[in-house]
C-alpha cells in the first residue's frame, strides 16, 4: 500500500535537549494540525529536519526512534551546512526577496552551495524510506530543489509542492543568479501550489520568460513526458479548534484574568512571529500617531503586542528586535501614566488558551503586514468571535485579504490608512461588525485547513491518472 509522505523544513515537534534528555515540542503549524484530521485509508509519515543539529550517532538513534513512534523521519544536517542552508540562502536570500526586500537579498554562492547540498541530503533521507508508489507531498522554499530530485530517481510518481510565501514578481525573481535552478525544481512536481492567484501568475511568468516553457492560461505547462498543474490553494485553520475553545474551561479562566490586568480599556490587538515583513514598527508609529491624532482616546485603548521570537540568528531579525523594544518604549514612556500603559509587550510564544483569551478579549484585531504569504492569524482572530463581533484591520498585502473581502484593509505602506483605520474600527457599530465577520467566518469555515490538505491531495490524484493515461 502506497503511503503519503510530507517533506518540510520543519517536523511537527521538534527536539530540544533539557538537562541531556531528549524532549518533544510541538511545533505549532497549521500544516501539521490539518493533517492530522485528514481522512485517508493511506499512512501519512513525515520526513524533516528535527529542530537540533547533532553529529552524536546515539542521539540521533535516540531521536530517530523516538520520531519514529509517531511516524516522523529525521534529516539529520551537520551544523555548519544548517546554517547556510536555513539562516543563509533560505532566510536571508529567499524570504527577502520573495517577501519584496531586495534591500536585504544576500546573494551568495556558499549560501546556494549548502542550500543544494541539504536538498540532495533531504533526498538521501527520503530514498531511505520511500516507494515509486507513495505519494510525495513537498513543502516551502526551503525544499524547492527536491521535487525535481525524486522525480529524477522516481520518474513516474506523484509529487506535490506547495510554497507557502508569496511568490514574487518575475521582476525580482529574476535577480537570483540561481533562478533557473530553482524553477527546474520545483517544476519536477506534477501538481504546483500556492495560497492566491496572484502568485500562480507571478510564477507562470517567471517559467515562461525563463525557462521558456509553453503555458496555458489555465495554469498547465507543457512538458513532453508529463503534465505539471499549477494553482492557487489558499490555505485554512482548523476552524471548529479555534470556534470552540473559547468555551473551554482553561480558556475562560485566562479570559478573566486579562480581562483584571486590562479592566475597560479596548485592546488592539497584535500577534505575530518577528519577522521584518510583518511591519510590527509600522503598527506602532500608527498607534502612535493615533493617540496623538485622538488624545481623547487615551487611557481608554491600548495596544497588546505579542511578538513569537523567530530566526534569532539572522542579523536583520536582531535588529529589528532591538527598534521594536526602542519604539514601545519610547511610546509607552511618551503616554504612559501611573494607571495606564499604552502598549502591552510580550515576546514569546504563548500558549494556545492564552493565545485565544487575547483574540476574544480583543475588539480590534491590527493584522497588517508588508507582505505576508497567507496570514493565518487573521482567520484565527476571525474564527474565535463566537458572538460575530470585533474588527479585524487587514494588510491588502497578505493572502487573506483575497479571502476575508470585509475585513477592514488597509495599504500597510500608509501611516494614515492605518490610523483610519483605527478610528473606523472604534466606532464601528456592532451590527455592522456582525455583518462583516459572519460572511468572513463562514469562509474561513469552508475553507478550512482539512479541506485544504484534502483539495490538494486529490488534485494530486487526478493530475497523476490524467498524466498516465496521456503519457
Ligand atoms: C513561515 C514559513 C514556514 C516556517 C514558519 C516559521 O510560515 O512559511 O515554512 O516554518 O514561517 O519559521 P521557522 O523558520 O521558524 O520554521
Amino acid at each position: 500500500m502506497s503511503k503519503i509522505i510530507i517533506i518540510a523544513n520543519r517536523l511537527p515537534v521538534s527536539i530540544t535537549i533539557n538537562k541531556g534528555e531528549v524532549e518533544l515540542k510541538p511545533s505549532a503549524g497549521g500544516l501539521a494540525t490539518g493533517l492530522k484530521s485528514l481522512h485517508t485509508d493511506k499512512e501519512i509519515v513525515w520526513l524533516g529536519w528535527p529542530g537540533i543539529s547533532t553529529e552524536d550517532p546515539e542521539l540521533q538513534n535516540e531521536i530517530t526512534k523516538k520520531l519514529g513512534e509517531m511516524k516522523m523521519h529525521p534529516v539529520f544536517i551537520p551544523a555548519e551546512q544548517f546554517e547556510k542552508y536555513y539562516d543563509g540562502f533560505s532566510n536571508e536570500t529567499l524570504w527577502p526577496l520573495f517577501h519584496y526586500f531586495q534591500q536585504y537579498t544576500i546573494y551568495q554562492t556558499t549560501y546556494w552551495m549548502a542550500y543544494k547540498e541539504v536538498n540532495h541530503i533531504f533526498m538521501e533521507a527520503l530514498v531511505n524510506i520511500a516507494d515509486k508508489h507513495d505519494i510525495f507531498w513537498v513543502h516551502d522554499y526551503h525544499l524547492m530543489l527536491v521535487p525535481n530530485l525524486i522525480r529524477k530517481k522516481f520518474r513516474k510518481a506523484s509529487i506535490g509542492f506547495f510554497l507557502h510565501i508569496p511568490f514574487p514578481s518575475y521582476e525580482l525573481f529574476r535577480t537570483l543568479p540561481w533562478r533557473d535552478e530553482l524553477l527546474q525544481g520545483i517544476i519536477g512536481a506534477n501538481l504546483i501550489g500556492f495560497h492566491t492567484y496572484d502568485y500562480v501568475r507571478h510564477f507562470m511568468s517567471a517559467v515562461s520568460r525563463i525557462l521558456h516553457l509553453d503555458h496555458h492560461f489555465l495554469g498547465r505547462i507543457s512538458l513532453n513526458d508529463r503534465i505539471v498543474e499549477v494553482d492557487s490553494f489558499p490555505m485554512g485553520i482548523d476552524y471548529n479548534k479555534y470556534a470552540n475553545a473559547v468555551e473551554e474551561e482553561e480558556t475562560k479562566i485566562e479570559i478573566e484574568r486579562y480581562k483584571r490586568t486590562v479592566g475597560n480599556e479596548k485592546i488592539i490587538l497584535a500577534i505575530d512571529r518577528l519577522d521584518y515583513s510583518k511591519a510590527l514598527p509600522k503598527r506602532l508609529k500608527a498607534f502612535d500617531r493615533f493617540l496623538e491624532l485622538n488624545p481623547d482616546y487615551k487611557g481608554k485603548i491600548s495596544m497588546v503586542v505579542i511578538l513569537v521570537p523567530s530566526r534569532a540568528s539572522v542579523k536583520q531579525y536582531q535588529d529589528l528586535k532591538d527598534e521594536i523594544d526602542l519604539s514601545v518604549g519610547k511610546i509607552n514612556g511618551k503616554y504612559g501614566t501611573s494607571t495606564w500603559t499604552p502598549i502591552h509587550y510580550y515576546y514569546r510564544a504563548f500558549r494556545f488558551s492564552r493565545l485565544i483569551a487575547w483574540y476574544h478579549i480583543a475588539p480590534i484585531a491590527l493584522v497588517t503586514p508588508f507582505r505576508d504569504g497567507m496570514n493565518l492569524v487573521s482567520k484565527e482572530y476571525i474564527a474565535t468571535k463566537k458572538d460575530g463581533k470585533g474588527v479585524l484591520i487587514l494588510s491588502e498585502m497578505a493572502g487573506s485579504a483575497k479571502e476575508l473581502t470585509t475585513a477592514l484593509q488597509v495599504n500597510p505602506n500608509s501611516t494614515a490608512d492605518i490610523v483610519r483605520a483605527m478610528h473606523e474600527a472604534l466606532n464601528m457599530p456592532e451590527e455592522e461588525q456582525v455583518r462583516r465577520n459572519r460572511f468572513m467566518q463562514s469562509i474561513i469555515k469552508r475553507n478550512n485547513i482539512d479541506n485544504w490538505a484534502k483539495n490538494f491531495l486529490e488534485r494530486m490524484e487526478v493530475v497523476q491518472k490524467e498524466s498516465e493515461l496521456l503519457y
